[in-house]
């Protein structure tokens, strides 16, 4: 079996049987040209714009990489760095960066150049997706190990499993406060 360190439980468990698949087997670019439609009050192109394409080429990456349906489960650390414009060509560029059993982390980078001159684009933009692979019934489903090849996505590999261990840890922090209050009658 592939080995990365700090590879989850899940990749080694005994049941596994799926095969793994390379991260760049999956790696989706989404390119779309903004027009005026896609602006803000200011003139700008409205960050929910970008946020759909980078949904759209995270989603198109988490069916590639699980070869079925895929749901998003959450979107966290949408960073704009720079506005964007009208005749701005946008590249979104998207890569499985890690799986557990049934989710997919989607790690997310957003390039804008100018549609019509050759200097090279900028990053505006970037983002971390969990996808969570679904059955027919939207119940969670196994997904094939993500295999990091490079030393890069060795990199990113590691760093989704960091946030990964916050989110968890997070939504539990949350979870068990809230129940405090409600024992508490303290919501009220
Ligand atoms: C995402 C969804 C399938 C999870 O279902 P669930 O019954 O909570 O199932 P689980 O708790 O087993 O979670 C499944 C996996 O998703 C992960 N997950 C669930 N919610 C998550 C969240 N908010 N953030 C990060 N990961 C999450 C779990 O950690 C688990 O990962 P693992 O299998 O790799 O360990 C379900 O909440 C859902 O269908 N949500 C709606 C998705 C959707 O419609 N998206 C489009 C919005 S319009």
């Amino acid at each position: 079996m592939h080995k990365v360190e700090g590879m989850t439980d899940q990749a080694a468990a005994p049941e596994e049987t799926i095969p793994g698949k390379p991260t760049a087997a999956s790696r989706t670019t989404l390119s779309h040209i903004m027009t005026a439609g896609d602006t803000n009050l200011l003139g700008t192109v409205h960050g929910g714009v970008i946020m759909k394409l980078v949904d759209d080429a995270a989603g198109a990456v988490a069916g590639r990489h699980s070869g079925g349906p895929a749901v998003t489960a959450s979107m966290d650390e949408m960073v704009f760095l720079e506005p964007v414009k009208v005749g701005d060509l946008v590249h979104v560029r998207a890569q499985c960066n890690w799986t557990g059993r049934s989710s997919m982390e989607i790690g997310v980078r957003v390039l804008a150049e100018r549609w019509n001159e050759s200097a090279p684009a900028t990053q505006v933009g970037s983002a971390y997706l969990v996808f969570a692979a679904v059955d027919a019934d939207g119940k969670p489903r196994r997904v094939p190990p993500v295999i990091p090849e490079t030393e890069r996505d060795k990199r990113r590999y590691q760093e989704a499993q960091i946030r990964r261990t916050h989110r968890l840890a997070r939504r539990r922090a949350i979870k068990d406060l809230r129940e405090r209050h409600a024992a508490e009658g303290l919501d009220d």
